[in-house]
Order: structure tokens, then C-alpha cells, then sequence
């Protein structure tokens, strides 16, 4: 028998692209005890998790529940209710997750149609439209926040075109929910997943997903109950079946709905989880918090730039909890890391693809959006910096980034007088 050490991970400051350090309230409320899956107080949180997770994603849709798996299964869990083998699906790709979303659709069956647009760059609403009058797909899936790029895509026009063209839209708001607006229901998104380990301040692990009456009937069309569990009034629908059970939306549906006709076993550590993250969103307001990612995304952004290193990207479409930021030439970025998080305790990012090794992206999303993480990270990256040889300005970053706060709280008091 191999017996190990009790669990004791090192203490750090999770400053990367997520996941960041979960709310002390999320564990807490995660080490509550559990109750059986149909038990009623269990079905009355399930109820309460869906009506705080409509505000967060600014619905009436009743089906705004949780995907037992990581922010991808979410993903994957639209596409494979959404897609049919044969229909076509545009995806505009701006980095990393776009691409992920076309190889999921691809996996489903359709007939991927890719647009593409630089890496830190995003799309117009007339770059999407042409597409969408170009090749007249089933359904238009789109990232908000590309966190490979820490681009943020306007969202607001986009309802409104696919339904002229008759096409659903899909949104994965993993690395952008509670941080960056979203108004599911004004902006007509037919279905929207996200995940909790960036600005909803939880850990990995659940994915909150919002479906509207569109894809509820695309979805519900292709109904087929589980053998073993449908009655005879369980007819099934005209559509074709969901290839994935575990992921198939409509039985989800049956199983967070009135109809409680069982599923998988609900995560409810899990639940516990999400229903505190929105509960904390909630209690804070979306507009605090979209004000509280912004400012501290800007004190960190013009930290680094006070430094003298360079921004990454269209900073007029910067996701507000992650700023990508270029390795300064003749540093070794890795080296960087590397002391960041054994030196200091803090982890900050690299990218991925045409970006590795080219930039950091540094977060500041969540329960680390705060002054003291921004001022701690900046005060650490010049301290790193200059021992590795990097010509940058001293002094700069934390006094940069404590005048952004100063002016912050000054327009505050104003507006309050
Ligand atoms: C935009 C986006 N989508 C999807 C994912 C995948 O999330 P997960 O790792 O929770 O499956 C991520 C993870 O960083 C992400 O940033």
C-alpha cells in the first residue's frame, strides 16, 4: 500500500488566464453537507440555482441550469443537442476557442464553415453578416472572450443577424460571465454556456448554461427519453437522437424540469459550488462587478505599460479580466514564470499557438479582481523582470496602477455628492 501526504497544495495567487483562486465562500459553501438527489430541499436549490443564474445571464429563459462538467463539456453539450450530422455551422474563430468550437462541430457531423480574423484582433457585425448571407448556416457559434487572445467579441448585433438569417446563435462565455456585460435576452443569444473558474469566482468543474425558446425547440425536437426510464407518453420527437447521452440538453431538461425524470446524479458539491458563485454575483450587482474587473484590468494593463512593456492586441476590444502583454525581447519568458511562481507563489499565463512564448497574459478576474492582487502582482513581475535583465521602468507599475484606484474612488465620491 502507498499512502500519501495529506493534502497540502503550496498558497498561491492565481493571476494566470484562469482558473483563479475560488471565493473562500464557494469552498465553504462546497463542504456543505449532502442531501439525496431528489430530496426536496435538493430540487428547491436546483430551482433557486436556475433563478440566479436568469440574472446573471440576464434572461427569462426557465432553462438556465448546469452542465456537470468542465466549461468544454458545456460547450459540447450545446453543439451535440444543436447540431445534426450535415448542418452547417460558421464559426468566426479569433483564437484558440474558436477553433475548438469548429473541431466540436466537426466531431457532430457538420459542415464546418471557419472565418477567420488576426489573433488579437475581432470581427465587425458586416464581416459576420457577409458570412452568414454567404453560407446560410444552421447555427453561428462564437466565443465572447477568447482568453487565448483576451479579445472580448461584440455580442449586441449578432442576435439580431443570425435571425435574419435564420440561423441559431450559440455563445461560450466561459472566460467572460460576471466580469464583461451580457444581456442574453436584448442581445437574442439562443443559447449561452459559460464555466465558473474565471470571473464567477469558483473552481472548474461546472458549466451554467442558458437555453432560449429557439434552441429549446431545435433541442426538444430531437427528444428521445432513455430506455429503461420513458413511459408511454414518452413519444419521441420527430428529430433525429442526440449522439451523446450524457450531454443530450433534452433529457437534462426532463431532469432539471418539473417532469425530474433522472438523468446522471447531480454534482451536488458542484451545486453548491455555482449556486454560491451567482448568489455572490448577484448580491454584489453585475454592474459593480463589470466596474470592479474594469478597474482593476485597467490598473493592471497600465501598470505593465508604466513599466514600458507593450500591450497586446486591440485594446479597444480587451476582455476587462485579461491583459495579454509581449515578452520583452531578450527575456526568457518561461524563466519569468518559473521565479513568479516559486519565488513569489503567483502564477501568471503564457498563450497558446502563434502567441506561445510570445506573450503573458496576466488576470485579474474573479475573487482576484482586487487592488491588493493587482499592486502584489505588478510589484513582483519588476521585481522578476529586472533580475532577469529586462530594461524596464522602475517605480512605475504600483504607482500607476494605485492612481487608477485613486482616481476611481475620486469619481466615485463625485458621483455620490
Ligand atoms: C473561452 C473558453 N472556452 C472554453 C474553455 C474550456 O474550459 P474548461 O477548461 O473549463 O473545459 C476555456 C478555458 O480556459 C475558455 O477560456
Amino acid at each position: 500500500m502507498t499512502v500519501f501526504a495529506d493534502l497540502n497544495p503550496p498558497a498561491r495567487l492565481l493571476m494566470g488566464p484562469g482558473p483563479i483562486n475560488a471565493d473562500p465562500r464557494v469552498l465553504r459553501a462546497m463542504a456543505t453537507p449532502l442531501v439525496g438527489q431528489f430530496d426536496p430541499s435538493m430540487t428547491a436549490l436546483m430551482a433557486e440555482t436556475m433563478a440566479l443564474y436568469r440574472q446573471v445571464f440576464r434572461t427569462q429563459n426557465k432553462w438556465s441550469l448546469l452542465i456537470d462538467a468542465t466549461a468544454r463539456g458545456g460547450i459540447e453539450a450545446a453543439m451535440v443537442s444543436l447540431i445534426e450530422p450535415g448542418d452547417k455551422v460558421l464559426v468566426p474563430v479569433f483564437g484558440r476557442f474558436g477553433h475548438l468550437k469548429a473541431e466540436i462541430a466537426r466531431r457532430c457531423g457538420a459542415e464546418v464553415v471557419e472565418i477567420q480574423a488576426e489573433w488579437g484582433t475581432v470581427f465587425t457585425p458586416e464581416q459576420i453578416e457577409a458570412a452568414l448571407k454567404q453560407h446560410r448556416p444552421k447555427l453561428l457559434a462564437v466565443c465572447q472572450g477568447d482568453t487565448s487572445t483576451t479579445m472580448l467579441q461584440p455580442l449586441n448585433e449578432l442576435g439580431k443577424l443570425a435571425r435574419a438569417y435564420d440561423a441559431l446563435l450559440y455563445t461560450d462565455t466561459t472566460a467572460s460571465l460576471g466580469g464583461n456585460d451580457l444581456r442574453a435576452d436584448e442581445w437574442q443569444l439562443d443559447l449561452v454556456s459559460s464555466g465558473l473558474q474565471k470571473c464567477l469566482a469558483g473552481p472548474s468543474g461546472s458549466a451554467p448554461i442558458t437555453i432560449g425558446p429557439r434552441a429549446e425547440e431545435a433541442i426538444m425536437r430531437r427528444r428521445h427519453v432513455e430506455q429503461g426510464i420513458a413511459t408511454a407518453a414518452d413519444v419521441a420527437g420527430p428529430g433525429r437522437r442526440i449522439a451523446s447521452n450524457y450531454f443530450d440538453l433534452a433529457m437534462i431538461m426532463d431532469y432539471w424540469g418539473e417532469k425530474r425524470l433522472n438523468h446522471h446524479t447531480e454534482a451536488t458539491s458542484m451545486l453548491y459550488g455555482a449556486r454560491e458563485c451567482a448568489k455572490i454575483l448577484v448580491e454584489e450587482g453585475l454592474e459593480a462587478a463589470f466596474a470592479r474587473h474594469r478597474l482593476a484590468g485597467d490598473a493592471m494593463a497600465q501598470g505593465l505599460a508604466a513599466m514600458g512593456l507593450k500591450l497586446f492586441g486591440d485594446q479597444r476590444h480587451k476582455m476587462a479580466n485579461v491583459v495579454g502583454v509581449y515578452i520583452p525581447d531578450g527575456v526568457a519568458g518561461e524563466a519569468v514564470r518559473r521565479s513568479m511562481l516559486e519565488d513569489f507563489g503567483i502564477e501568471i499565463g503564457t498563450s497558446f499557438g502563434p502567441l506561445h512564448g510570445k506573450i503573458w497574459r496576466i488576470g485579474t478576474m474573479g475573487y482576484n479582481a482586487r487592488k491588493d492582487c493587482v499592486l502584489t502582482t505588478l510589484a513582483a513581475l519588476e521585481s522578476v523582470l529586472l533580475a532577469n535583465g529586462a530594461k524596464i521602468a522602475t517605480n512605475a507599475a504600483v504607482p500607476q496602477a494605485l492612481a487608477c484606484y485613486r482616481d476611481a474612488a475620486q469619481t466615485a465620491r463625485k458621483a455620490a455628492d
